[in-house]
């Protein structure tokens, strides 16, 4: 072992992130690098692969030049990223064939649709753990092959090779040498096997995939590679971890055993139990998806995606004019004592989990002469606590998990008003923790423990509570506020049909 520093790569939506960790899992320098999102027509979300890849080189460059460490200190990367965003490049030149195409584009709904007229769901629900859904992988590289002049033709010959965001990037990291993946991010594609850890032949053929096309799958601490001398002045640095970023937030707050649950909050929440070394089938409209594997080990998670949280605070900003920075919605919703009887169902874009109403729309109800602009920005701010709950209590009831807290990262966390009445609807402790980090950590964590600098029992110490949010609202007012909740959802749903 060469030094006992780790670097997390974090290649998100809107930007590449990099933090250096010393040997306590300390972050002590970071780097980060935006990109431009591009919108070629509504409903379609492309990045520049090349973008992704340089953005991330400068962030991790960055990090290194801030901590004056000496890259041949660092003992090891984890990668951490987007999910489900989709690339394909030539096998030969590096040369990526298309933009890649992000996980919030919409633009192979109708081959979901047509899947799921060919009968496929149920299976795909039983074989991948995920719904028919546009979100993931399989529909956006098939889309790629059928509208990319001669790109179906040149995979068949063996010439293409596609992946999620960690496969492109590591593939750029070793030169070439490596095209894997881990298991959670192939958890995410629609053409993982989730109980053999295979892709699946049956879904390969309906969307017309030639395997070769696929990078290997690894369990989630593994060796991927080494990087090349050139990118970070001559080391050669051992990829240890790989995860997804939803995943490794989970992992950062040490969720390692089952019935432990985090929450995420960024433009959409999502909130991941690990559901232990079984995996749970949902009934109550989340996925199963894979939480971690490492060695012979391997971890399931239960997921509720909501699509819109921080977005709706952003709304407040652009859309109403309410406030000028998401931060001062805390000041504003703290000049009144509750919501006076207004209900905020942030619908933008159809409701996620539990719901999937791609019909449903937003709505405010509860309106007075009395209704003020505070009033307006709190219950927008419960509607993120409010969804929330609902995906919690499917967790409950797929799982017969009692959720014992949650714990969460993400912008929101910083708001206190938003985390007690997240307590308040739960009825359940809410830990924010010391480490806002969570993303970057987790995949430290796991490389850590990978490359040998680290050993499990150290994990919760690495991230201790900073904050305990305890519910405090009784269980009457409690219900009484969810039920009304339930009726303003309701009321939302199939408005567009
Ligand atoms: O499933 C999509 C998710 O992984 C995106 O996360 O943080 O990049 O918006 P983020």
């Amino acid at each position: 072992m060469s030094g006992t520093y780790i670097l997390a790569l974090d290649q998100g939506t809107t930007s590449s992130r990099a933090i250096l960790f010393d040997g306590e899992a300390r972050p002590i320098a970071s780097g980060q690098r935006t990109f431009e999102q591009h919108f070629p027509v509504p409903g379609q979300v492309e990045h520049d692969p090349e973008a992704i890849w340089d953005s991330q080189l400068e962030a991790a460059r960055e990090a290194i030049a801030v901590s004056g460490v000496e890259a041949k200190h660092i003992a090891a990367i984890g990668i951490t990223n987007q999910r489900e965003t989709t690339l394909v490049w030539e096998r030969a030149s590096g040369r990526p064939i298309g933009p890649a195409i992000v996980w919030q584009d919409r633009r192979t709904a109708p081959l979901c649709e047509e899947l799921k007229k060919r009968g496929l769901e149920d299976y795909i629900r039983q074989t991948t753990g995920l719904v028919v859904d546009a979100y993931f992988s399989a529909t956006k590289i098939a889309w790629m092959l059928d509208h990319i002049p001669g790109a179906r033709q040149r995979a068949e010959a063996g010439e293409l090779l596609a992946g999620t965001v960690d496969t492109w990037l590591i593939w750029k990291l070793t030169g070439g040498k490596s095209h894997v993946t881990d298991v959670t991010n192939a958890s995410r594609t629609m053409l993982f096997d989730i109980g053999r850890l295979d892709w699946d032949q049956r879904l390969l053929q309906e969307l017309n995939i030639p395997v070769s096309m696929l990078p290997q799958v690894l369990m989630s601490g593994a060796d991927f590679g080494v990087t090349l001398p050139q990118w970070f002045g001559g080391a050669e640095i051992p990829i240890a971890s790989v995860l997804g970023d939803q995943q490794a937030a989970l992992f950062g707050h040490a969720c390692v055993e089952a019935g432990h649950a985090k929450n995420t909050y960024g433009t959409g929440c999502f909130i991941l139990l690990n559901t232990g070394s079984e995996r749970v089938e949902s009934t109550h409209g989340l996925l199963s998806t894979i939480a971690w594997g490492w060695r012979d080990e391997l971890h399931y998670a239960l997921e509720g995606s909501v699509f819109v949280a921080g977005a709706a605070v952003e709304w407040l900003r652009d859309g109403l004019n309410l406030i000028e920075d998401p931060a001062e919605s805390e000041a504003l919703a703290a000049g009144v004592p509750d919501s006076g009887g207004v209900v905020i169902v942030p619908a933008f874009t159809g409701l996620g989990a539990p719901y999937w109403d791609m019909y449903a729309r937003g709505a405010i109800f509860g309106l007075t002469r009395g209704t003020r602009p505070g009033h307006i920005a709190r219950a927008t701010l419960e509607s993120l606590a409010l969804q929330t709950r609902d995906v919690t209590q499917a967790m409950e009831k797929d799982s017969g998990i009692p959720l014992r807290e949650l714990r969460v990262d993400g912008g929101a966390v910083r708001n206190n008003i938003l985390m007690q009445y997240q307590a308040d609807v739960l009825g359940l402790e809410v830990v924010r923790t010391e480490q806002s980090e969570t993303t970057a950590l987790g995949a430290a964590m796991l490389a850590g423990l990978q490359c040998g600098i680290w050993d499990r029992s150290q994990f919760r110490s690495f991230n201790p509570p900073g904050a305990h949010f305890r519910p405090k609202m009784d269980a009457k007012k409690r219900e009484s506020i969810y039920r009304r909740w339930q009726n303003a959802i309701e009321r939302t749903r199939g408005w567009e049909e």
